[in-house]
This record gives structure tokens, sequence and C-alpha cells, in this order.
């Protein structure tokens, strides 16, 4: 028992000092702050996590002290870890441009970037919520860069509004008067939807899913926030393919996280009130292109209401584990944006109703 106590502490020992870890952490304490391996709290907000080669890798927006730190300063930055509790900084993956007539200028805004892994072209692509420099929320674009490298340095290729000219996907089951007549819309955010038809539709809070089939798809808040579309990508997921659905019309849905567990589709997302937090929601589907049905706020107990002060971010599968999702929400501080603080919780499935629960500290032994 002694001499296994110890070789395992000298193999986490040798581990940590060639990871260059100051310390270690074998817990999840949400809403702490969360050091990487030089000491300093992690800087990657509004982020997603993808796992490759055994390794996992967190990208999300590198914010700065004060109200500037809402605004792009630096980029995004990239983290890695083997064990998801201790994170080595592994610099800024996109670089903000100094070249002001860039769309991704510094100064300008660049939120909720995800990274996926295209099998097929072996590259690595970051999707972006972009608005531009001096515009406040008005160009509600997406952005696409490309690697080679899984950290980087990622190559900025365009920004634009998806999906221009085009109208939803409709299967054979979408009656007449359920689909979209722009020559008298329905409800004003039809009219939304109608207004942005000939320059694409609006694109906020988002996040890339990659199906087991190789495809991907774009979710992300249009239509001024009001309704989510989800988008399918290109093979090589550089451009949209213009097949589109709306999800939960008019009920401004942000900050989706898309995940598939025992063959269904599960979302998870936030209502729409800034900073602030509100309640979260979730949906499900058999299929990803729906019907999506909304299932309610999967939080529970005190402070649920809030999704415990927080907002989604990503849903994470953690490798190796059977029904093991590790929900993230970022717990903004815009005030001074760069001590924002990461939620990271437990999901629990059951009788096949989602629940988050809060933990004051929890690790991977949760899971089943
Ligand atoms: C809520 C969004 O989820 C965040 O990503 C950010 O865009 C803020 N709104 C800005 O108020």
């Amino acid at each position: 028992m002694k001499i296994y106590f110890r070789i395992s502490t000298l193999v986490l020992l040798v581990l940590f000092l060639s990871e260059g870890f100051a310390q270690s952490n074998s817990e999840f304490t949400p809403g702490a702050i969360w050091n990487d391996n030089n000491g300093v709290h992690i800087n990657a907000h509004g982020g997603g996590v993808m796992l490759f080669k055994g390794r996992y890798y967190w990208f999300g927006e590198h914010k700065i002290e004060g109200e500037k730190g809402n605004t792009a300063q630096v980029g995004v930055h990239c983290y890695s870890s083997k064990d998801l509790y201790n994170w080595k900084d592994e610099g800024i993956a996109l670089k903000v441009s100094d070249d002001l007539s860039s769309d991704i200028a510094k100064g300008s805004i660049i939120e909720r970037p995800k990274v996926v892994y295209n099998k097929r072209t072996k590259k690595f692509v970051m999707w972006f919520h972009l608005e531009l420099l001096g515009e406040e929320y008005k160009a509600a674009r997406s952005g696409v860069a490309v690697a080679d490298q899984i950290g980087g340095p990622y190559k900025f290729l365009k920004s634009y509004r998806p999906n221009p000219g085009l109208l939803p996907f409709y299967d054979q089951y979408t009656s007449a008067d359920e689909r979209l007549n722009c020559q008298a819309p329905a409800t004003e955010v039809d009219g939304f939807f109608c207004r942005d038809i000939s320059g694409g539709q609006m694109a906020r809070d988002m996040t890339v899913f990659v199906d087991d089939d190789g495809k991907a798809y774009h979710l992300f808040a249009s239509e001024e926030n009001y309704t989510l579309h989800l988008a399918e990508l290109s093979p090589d997921y550089l451009s949209h393919t213009g097949k589109f659905i709306r999800i939960h019309a008019g009920r401004q849905t942000e900050a989706p996280a898309l995940f598939k567990r025992g063959g269904f589709y599960y979302m998870v997302g936030s209502g729409c009130t800034g900073w602030a937090p509100n309640a979260a929601r979730w949906f499900k589907a058999s299929s990803i292109w729906g019907p999506w049905t909304f299932m309610g706020n999967p939080c529970e107990g005190k402070g649920s209401n809030l999704t415990f002060g927080g907002q989604s971010t990503h849903v994470l599968p953690v490798a190796g584990k059977k029904d093991a999702f590790i929900f993230m929400a970022d717990k903004w501080n815009p005030k001074n944006a760069i001590d924002g603080r990461y939620l990271w919780l437990p999901m629990v499935f059951e009788n096949d109703q989602l629940k988050i629960r809060w933990k004051d500290s929890w690790d991977l032994s949760t899971f089943q």
C-alpha cells in the first residue's frame, strides 16, 4: 500500500514537473480561480474543449482587465490537458490583427470560438462569433480560421452572415402554413428573418458540432437573437451548404451547446439577458433536423433559476466513460472581464431527463 502510494505520487510528480505545473488539481471547483501550469487563472472564456490524440484542448476568448476585456484585444487562447483538471498554457491560437481594416482587428469582438478537426482535410477549423471593430453587436457575423496544428497558429479566412438568399429546409411533414411566408410574415420575428434574406442571417452566440458520420453543423443565435439556426457545414467545414432550420423561433435562446447521447441529439442553451445570468433550457431531438422538443430547465436546486450564476458554453463528453458529459458554463464579469469564472458541472440523466445540480467541488469518479 505504502509502496503503491509512493510510486503513484512519483508518477504524478514526474507528470506535473514534465508539463511545468506549479501545483496540481485533482477536482473541479466551480466558480473558483482555476490556475494553469504557470499559476495563472485560465483565460479561455466562452470556450469549447475538443479531444485530439488522447489530449484535451480548450479554446476560449482571451480577456484582459476591465470592461475593455469584453472586446478582443489579444485573440483566442488555447490550453491542453490530459486529465481535465490541470491545464497547460499553449498560447494564443488565433491572434487579432493590428491592421484596423481587418475583420479581426484588435478591438473587434470575438466570442465563443469552437474548434473541430476535419478528418478528410486533416485541418483544424475554428468558428467564432465576430463583431466588427467599432460596430458594437451590429455585424452579427460568423468568422472562420484554419490551422494545420491543433494549437495553431490559426489563419483567419473570412467572415460573413450565413445563408443569404435562402429559406429554411422543411421536411415532407411541414405543412404549408408552418412555412415562412415572406410576402406576409406572420410575426415580427419572421419579419427579421425575411429582412435578412438578402444579406445573410445574423449569427451571434454559437457552437459547432461534428456528428458520427463526420458532418459538421453550426448552431447560432439569429434573427436579433430571437431564433436559433442550425446550419450544415460543407465537407471541408469552411462554409455553409445552405441547408438549415430554425429552432424555437421567437423565444430568444443564446449560448447553445450541442451533444449526442444514445442516438439522440441534446442541446442546452440560455435565455437572452446580456452578461447577466438567466435560466438554462434544454432540447432534445431524434434527428439533427428536428423537430427539437423544448424540455425546460435542466438545473435543479438553489440557484437553478439563474444557472447557478453561469451561462452555457459547451458540453464536453468525457473520453472512456459512458454517459459522462460535463456542462461547461461561464460566470461572466463584464466590469473586469479577465476575472470571469468557469462553472463545470456533471450532467445527470434520470429517466431520460437531463439534470444539472450544483456541486462545490467534484471529480470524474462522479461518473460511473
Ligand atoms: C450574452 C452572450 O451569451 C455572450 O456571449 C455575450 O455576447 C454577451 N451576451 C454580451 O452581452
